[in-house]
């Protein structure tokens, strides 16, 4: 059965409606200095991208790869909405983003690896040394655990050098590579091994996290069980050591399914593995993303769109030169690590330094010191660690002699104050900021300023990406002009490279969710009948930036991670006391949004404060420790209309110490009063 998400299913409470609405801001001009060296200065660009010039457009961007054969047509729109970009090319992304560079930068640093305890060395891997590994790797995938093209592979890991080296070596055998964030839980991978029909899982014994050496390996046993209980069976367990010939978990390993990779890499020293010669059009990743219903989605992205379109975007809007020391401290286990650490940078030749641990730890200096001793000058993050750093250390950037050229703030809205902090304090009035929107569907930027060319300003994303059309329309597919002050939903009239190809397994799924609401004709092949649904709100300035304001749908975005609400509370269901269950998003000072879980009990049941952190515990253990609820409130009643519906608007009105409105109609009304003195107190 799929997952239906209709147009209909479209949330009663959502992030957009409760988005702060700031005012229109100051530019701010990027330094001349700045301009002098940007990658993209050419004021031509957008033309040269114009609706009119599309597809062939994107042509410029494949030209920035190593093709084994060119291809014949640049985008193939015959079983519309999945497009196939650069059809009858054959290419290879381990390729692209290591062999290619030897000639010229054998011996320059691909990665470099910062440990979270201060006092374990970096490590830096050159590309020479990264081709050694990813054959070596890829010798063991193919020979020992069977893996070949188009095998889905379950990669469960932290932030190591290991887990790109895992990815890449996947990707030159044409293995689809699925990973999973190594926060999640092992239930959660589970589900995803199993839905992805995974045989092999690739994880690690433990890692680094705040001072402590977390165990790591047993939620691989549990995700093994998960999948099995689904019908997934995982044949090979590969198990790479955070020390390697240490292993630092307490779980044994089971006989015949579980595998130290140190135990049996020393068979494939020195073998080499020819990359395969690949269609375009071939899936490189899955990556599984939170929506409206039902479990996570596995977002499929093809090679060559993707590879092309996060490569060109990593040079011109990352601005990354061969001499640039470039920090994306995002995990490599969502979007952003894959196309902003991995993928985008080790295409275009750079240096991409990789850090195991947590900001704050040991203190609010840790980033600034890394920077310091590394010598970064382009650095990328989140609003909301911003915000933590700037919580929890607002001095600190302060006492180190860094300098950025240029940052990127991804993920979330940021407040034009915190802009002004990261701008101010992070950045030392030098560097160029780009806010980057997009999402995991999206593999790449789709909006965002071009940071030689257009000034920046606070709280906006900029105006869409070359290539990207956006428009805004209302609820009846009309279009928002901009400068009407008014929100409506962000479109993409048009398909572009880095876009996803379909919902891994569920195409119904995939035309419902993104393309249904405003499709023009689904009967239709053209692409123009065709825009893209990113389900999120957004304004448009009279100077045509693009401010995003949220999701409209049921997802919160916690601290720059998507998560459903429908998951959570399905999670909060597997409580035996637990009658119903509602959870909204509320406004954080850190997180930008945290989830609060309204809870009723079945009858018989005493609300108790052992409860309450059951179900918070269950959330964490079906999930991850990113989704545990801010609150946990254990009500008489849920507000509920006369059809019996949980108004969820309600409840997120009390949450956010904002008015209920009127709650007359309900069917329960009084409930209503009870239910925010338990939460306002009197
Ligand atoms: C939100 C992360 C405002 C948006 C790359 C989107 C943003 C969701 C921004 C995707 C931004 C991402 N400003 N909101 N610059 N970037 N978002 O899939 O709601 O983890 O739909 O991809 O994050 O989250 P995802």
């Amino acid at each position: 059965m799929s997952d239906k998400e209709s147009p209909e299913s479209v949330s009663e409470v959502s992030e957009a409606q409760i988005a702060v609405h700031w005012g229109e801001e100051e530019y701010y001009h990027p330094s001349t200095q700045f301009i002098a060296q940007a990658n993209m200065t050419d004021a031509d660009l957008y033309e040269r991208f114009s609706l009119e010039k599309f597809p062939e457009c994107y042509k410029e961007y494949a030209d920035m790869l190593d093709w084994y054969e060119y291809w014949h047509t640049t985008l193939d729109t015959s079983d519309a909405p999945c497009w196939k970009w650069y059809v009858g090319g054959k290419i290879n992304a381990s390729h692209n983003c290591i062999d290619r560079h030897l000639a010229q930068n054998r011996n320059k640093a691909a990665l470099i690896y910062v440990p979270e305890p201060e006092a374990e060395p970096h490590q830096a891997l050159t590309y020479q040394e990264l081709w050694v590994r990813v054959n070596e790797f890829a010798a063991l995938l193919r020979d020992f655990a069977g893996v070949k093209r188009g095998d889905r592979v379950t990669i469960h890991m932290p932030m190591v050098p290991e887990l790109p080296v895992t990815m890449l070596a996947c990707a030159r055998l044409g293995a689809i590579h699925s990973v999973v964030f190594g926060g999640f839980s092992g239930k959660a991978c589970g589900e995803r091994i199993s839905d992805s029909g995974s045989k092999v899982l690739v994880t690690m014994d433990a890692y680094y996290r705040s001072g402590k050496l977390l165990e790591h390996k047993s939620k691989a046993d549990e995700a093994v069980k998960v999948a099995e209980d689904e019908g997934q069976a995982v044949e090979n367990v590969l198990i790479w050591q955070r020390y390697p010939g240490q292993y630092h978990s307490e779980t044994p390993l089971v006989e015949g399914r579980d595998h130290l990779v140190n135990d049996i890499i020393g068979q494939y020293r020195g073998q080499r593995v020819e990359p395969e010669r690949l269609p375009a059009e071939d899936p490189l990743f899955l990556m599984y993303t939170s929506g409206t219903t039902g479990r996570p989605k596995g977002c499929q992205h093809g090679i060559g769109g993707y590879l092309a379109y996060v490569t060109a975007t990593s040079k011109y809007v990352q601005d990354i030169h061969p001499e640039d020391v470039y920090w994306c401290m995002a995990d490599i286990g969502w979007i952003t690590g894959h196309s902003y650490i991995v993928y985008g940078p080790l295409s275009l030749g750079a240096t991409s330094v990789m850090f195991e641990g947590v900001p704050t730890y040991p203190d609010a200096g840790r980033a600034w010191r890394i920077a310091e001793q590394l010598k970064v000058n382009i650095f990328h993050t989140a609003p909301t660690t911003v915000r933590m750093l700037r919580k929890a250390g607002p001095e600190e950037p302060a006492k180190y002699s860094y300098h950025f050229k240029h940052m990127t703030t991804v993920g979330e809205p940021i407040e034009p104050e915190v802009w002004r902090w990261y701008y101010e304090v992070v950045g030392k009035g030098e560097a160029a900021i780009v806010d980057t929107w997009w999402q995991t569907e999206t593999g790449g930027f789709l909006c965002s300023t071009m940071p030689g060319l257009q000034p920046m300003k606070p709280g906006s994303a900029g105006p869409g990406m070359p290539g990207i059309h956006p428009i805004i329309y209302d609820e009846e597919g009309q279009e928002v002009p901009k400068g009407a002050g008014k929100a409506g939903n962000i479109c993409i009239q048009n398909p572009w490279p880095g876009q996803f190809q379909t919902i891994w397994g569920d195409r119904e799924r995939y035309v419902n969710t993104y393309y249904a609401k405003y499709c023009k004709d689904p009967k239709s092949k053209k692409w123009q009948d065709w825009p893209y649904f990113p389900g999120d709100a957004a304004v448009q300035a009279p100077d045509g930036y693009y401010r995003i304001l949220g999701r409209v749908d049921d997802v919160i975005n916690v601290a720059g991670h998507r998560l459903g609400t429908k998951e959570i509370e399905s999670a909060c269901l597997v409580v035996p006391e637990v009658a119903e269950a509602a959870v909204v998003p509320v406004a954080d000072e850190v997180k930008g949004k945290v989830p609060d879980v309204y809870v009723s009990l079945k009858p018989g049941y005493e609300a108790s404060e052992a409860l309450a952190k059951k179900v918070s515990e269950a959330v964490s253990d079906n999930i991850g420790k990113i989704a545990r609820p801010a609150h946990v409130y254990i009500v008489p009643d849920m507000p509920k209309t006369r059809s019996g519906k949980i108004m969820r608007r309600v409840l997120a009105s009390i949450s956010n110490r904002a008015d209920v409105g009127d709650v007359t109609t309900l069917a329960n009304p009084d409930i209503v009063e009870q239910v925010r003195i338990l939460v306002q107190g009197n």
